[in-house]
């Protein structure tokens, strides 16, 4: 019961579901991966899927294999990953697919470390991702509905799946590689019952696959009906007792029944922003780790049954990747995606991998199990100050005017800020409505002077008013939190997957008086070596500013990068932005739960070299100590009042 209480809890925090399924393949020689009405059969053997998830783009690559080993040495014999389509894709027929990217290298490495393959590519994932991975430009296309059977979504979606296959194709279990399976869509049946998309796409995959297709959907009656596809080997999600109960008695299409596969086992749900909102974690939660055991029992227990724990490993959101959720308000994820999995964000094992390998061990051969590759130690950095490097208002590289404010994806951008800057001819007050809605958070300012904070973390923001002389000057810094990722059928909420505009949309309103008249400025933040071009001359400490410092390691150039990783802390700081060495760890914000960021060893420059950090911080003003940044070898979450937004709900 206590699996269908956090599953439940998950459900109201509207989180995503999956599903799965299959064609025979019409080869005359034994098919390579396929199933009977009981098994999955590997080359004509049973296979029983002890899986679990992680995404290769959450990852840093050259940690990929220390992550797959220690995946093998649990136990586990496949792997689920997400792929991350805006990632491969940032801009329409512009493809990325080096480091982070470099999808076939991971797969490759799994297959070495004697893992196989079960291919999530979406084109939806969820995953707590901007737009559940939909990359931001297909925002501009005129037409686009997402996750239906719509021209230009298909248009996208079969470029996108062409171009993945092309690189993943030879990778197929069917060409002697580790790829067991594809899913089809994700969890598509907690959002729609469209079987013609569904469909449309299925078909999409087999054009480009040769292996077995699978759906996977949350454990009931309406998101099986709505999410199994004709042909396809339909699987849940969830809780297995449940779940495998409702595949039984709803999945009624023979060519969609099959053996029983758990395709994502939650062992727990992940974390968002808000003072309010703790770290979860099923440390220290001895009732939670005997639900997850007897679970795992239950599922391995039976050999005709399989399961993929969800996170095996969950990594971290870089940058601006996170999602988020509409609630009536955002709910945004955190950058670190480690909300307790087996494996921490460093990839350091936890007493929950101990746990769960001494299950997988009854239902392996004896001494099948690698053993476990040792956890190197983290580093600690001693606390250093920063110094002020400049505005980010002075950090303009596009302007784009108009009488009326446009969007961040009109613009051409995807992820960060975009500053609205009006002069005003005439004096005007009263409140500030940034178009229809905040998207997400608004700051305000008037000639420089910081006059509050509309922030759509809270469903009753802040109201902000602001009084303009003639000539004034009205900024509005808007933040992009991450695009909503998921929606469910019968949420009582609006639809965000459909509007995933961020900037302003609409007018902006002081009163009763509609603002004409502005420049625009993309601020996406890609390339921080700009910020070496700023001045720190005329600073006033109203405006995001940017801090930076160097500092360089003893550690010879052949410390194992593992040693060099950190969590890095900027305990003055109030709601930024950290970057070391130009990369972008991701956001930080007093609030929490999140209270350090992840700094990758792979990142950091041993033997003397130095080490430059930039820090964005949004909110100076409140800023009360002198900047300065730590690193730490353990980290702890926590929380802080907002006082951005006192007694905001
Ligand atoms: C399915 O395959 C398993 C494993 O080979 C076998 O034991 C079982 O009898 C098969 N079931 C059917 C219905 O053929
Ligand atoms: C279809 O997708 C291709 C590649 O993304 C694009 O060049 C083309 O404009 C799209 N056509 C339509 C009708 O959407
Ligand atoms: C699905 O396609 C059929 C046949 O083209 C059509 O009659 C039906 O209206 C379509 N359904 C949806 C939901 O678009
Ligand atoms: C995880 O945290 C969120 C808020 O950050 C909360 O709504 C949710 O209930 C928590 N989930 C679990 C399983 O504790
Ligand atoms: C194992 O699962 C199958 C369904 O695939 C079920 O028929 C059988 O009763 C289960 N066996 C046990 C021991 O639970
Ligand atoms: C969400 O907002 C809408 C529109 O303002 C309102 O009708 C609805 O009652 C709200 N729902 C909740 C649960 O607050
Ligand atoms: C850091 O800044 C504080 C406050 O300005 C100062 O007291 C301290 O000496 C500085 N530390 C270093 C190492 O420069
Ligand atoms: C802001 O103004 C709206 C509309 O006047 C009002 O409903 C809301 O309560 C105000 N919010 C706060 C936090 O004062
Ligand atoms: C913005 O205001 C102008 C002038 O009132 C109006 O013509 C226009 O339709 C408005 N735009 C939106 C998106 O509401």
């Amino acid at each position: 019961m206590r699996a269908r209480t956090i599953l439940a809890n998950f459900l109201a925090a509207g989180a995503c579901f999956a599903v799965s399924s299959h064609l025979a393949t019409t080869s005359a020689a034994a098919p390579a991966f396929t199933h009977n009405s009981t098994h999955f059969l590997l080359h004509g053997e049973p296979y029983q899927i002890i899986g679990g998830q992680m995404d290769p783009q959450r990852i840093p690559p050259v940690y990929w294999r220390d992550r797959l080993k220690k995946a093998r040495a649990m136990g586990l014999n496949t792997i689920f990953p997400y792929i991350f389509w805006n990632m491969l894709e940032p801009v329409q027929g512009t493809w990325q697919t080096t480091g982070e990217n470099d999808i076939p290298a991971f797969f490759r490495i799994a297959q070495e470390e004697g893992l196989n393959i079960a291919l999530r590519p979406g084109p939806y994932i969820c995953g707590e991702r901007d737009w559940g991975g939909f990359p931001a430009w297909l925002a501009a296309v005129p037409g686009m509905v997402v996750r239906s059977y719509n021209v230009p979504f298909l248009n996208a979606s079969k470029s996108y799946i062409e171009r993945l296959a092309q690189d993943l194709r030879p990778l197929q279990v069917t060409r002697g590689g580790p790829i067991l399976m594809v899913q089809v869509e994700n969890e598509y049946g907690s959002f729609g019952s469209d079987h013609n998309y569904t469909s449309a796409l299925r078909d999409i995959l087999l054009a480009n696959f040769d292996t077995m297709l699978y759906t996977n959907d949350g454990g009931v009656d309406w998101t099986l009906a709505g999410g199994s596809v004709p042909g396809v080997l339909a699987e849940v999600d969830g809780d297995p007792n449940s779940g495998f109960r409702s595949l039984r008695n709803y999945i009624t299409d023979p060519s969609q029944q099959g053996p029983l596969l758990d395709g994502e086992y939650y062992t727990w749900a992940p974390d968002q922003w808000g003072p309010h909102n703790p770290h979860n974690t099923s440390q220290n939660r001895p009732e939670v780790v005997e639900q997850f055991t007897k679970d795992l029992d239950y599922v391995l227990g039976n050999e005709s049954a399989s399961i993929s724990l969800y996170m095996f490993h969950g990594g971290t959101n870089f940058g601006f990747s996170n999602g988020a959720l509409w609630q009536n308000r955002t709910t945004a994820f955190t950058s670190s995606y480690d909300y307790g999995s087996p494996l921490d964000e460093s990839g350091r094992v936890t007493d929950l991998y101990h746990t769960f390998r001494r299950i997988i061990q009854k239902y392996v051969p004896l001494g099948s199990l690698p053993d476990i590759p040792p956890d190197a130690p983290r580093m600690a950095l001693p606390e250093f100050n920063l110094s002020l490097a400049g505005k980010l208002f002075d950090l303009r590289v596009s302007k784009t005017t108009a009488k009326y404010p446009v969007t961040m994806e009109a613009l051409g951008q995807a992820y960060g800020f975009t500053l609205y800057e009006h002069t005003t001819p005439a004096s005007v007050q009263g409140f500030v409505q940034p178009g229809d809605r905040a998207r997400d958070r608004v700051l305000v300012y008037v000639d420089g002077i910081i006059k509050g904070v509309i922030d759509s973390q809270y469903q009753h923001p802040n109201n902000v008013s602001v009084s303009l002389a003639p000539g004034a000057k009205l900024q509005l810094l808007v933040e992009n939190l991450g695009r909503v990722d998921y929606y469910s059928t019968g949420n009582p909420y609006r639809n965000y997957l459909q509007d995933p505009y961020k900037g302003i949309l609409g007018n902006v309103t002081i009163g009763s008086t509609v603002i004409e008249g502005w420049d625009m400025y993309k601020m996406p933040l890609e390339d921080i070596g700009d910020v070496q071009t700023l001045s720190t001359s005329s600073w006033d400490s109203s405006t995001p500013s940017f801090y930076r410092s160097t500092f360089s390691l003893k550690n010879p150039s052949s410390t194992p990068p593992a040693e060099l990783d950190t969590f890095v802390v900027i305990p003055a700081g109030v709601r930024g932005d950290v970057w070391v060495n130009g990369f972008h760890l991701g956001r930080y914000w007093r609030v929490g739960p999140q209270q350090s960021l992840y700094l990758p060893g792979t990142v950091v420059r041993p033997d003397g070299q130095t080490n430059e950090i930039v820090v964005l911080e949004l909110e100076p003003s409140q800023v009360t100590s002198q900047m300065s940044a730590v690193g730490l070898s353990e980290r702890a979450w926590g929380n802080s009042p907002d006082l951005d937004c006192v007694g905001c709900v």
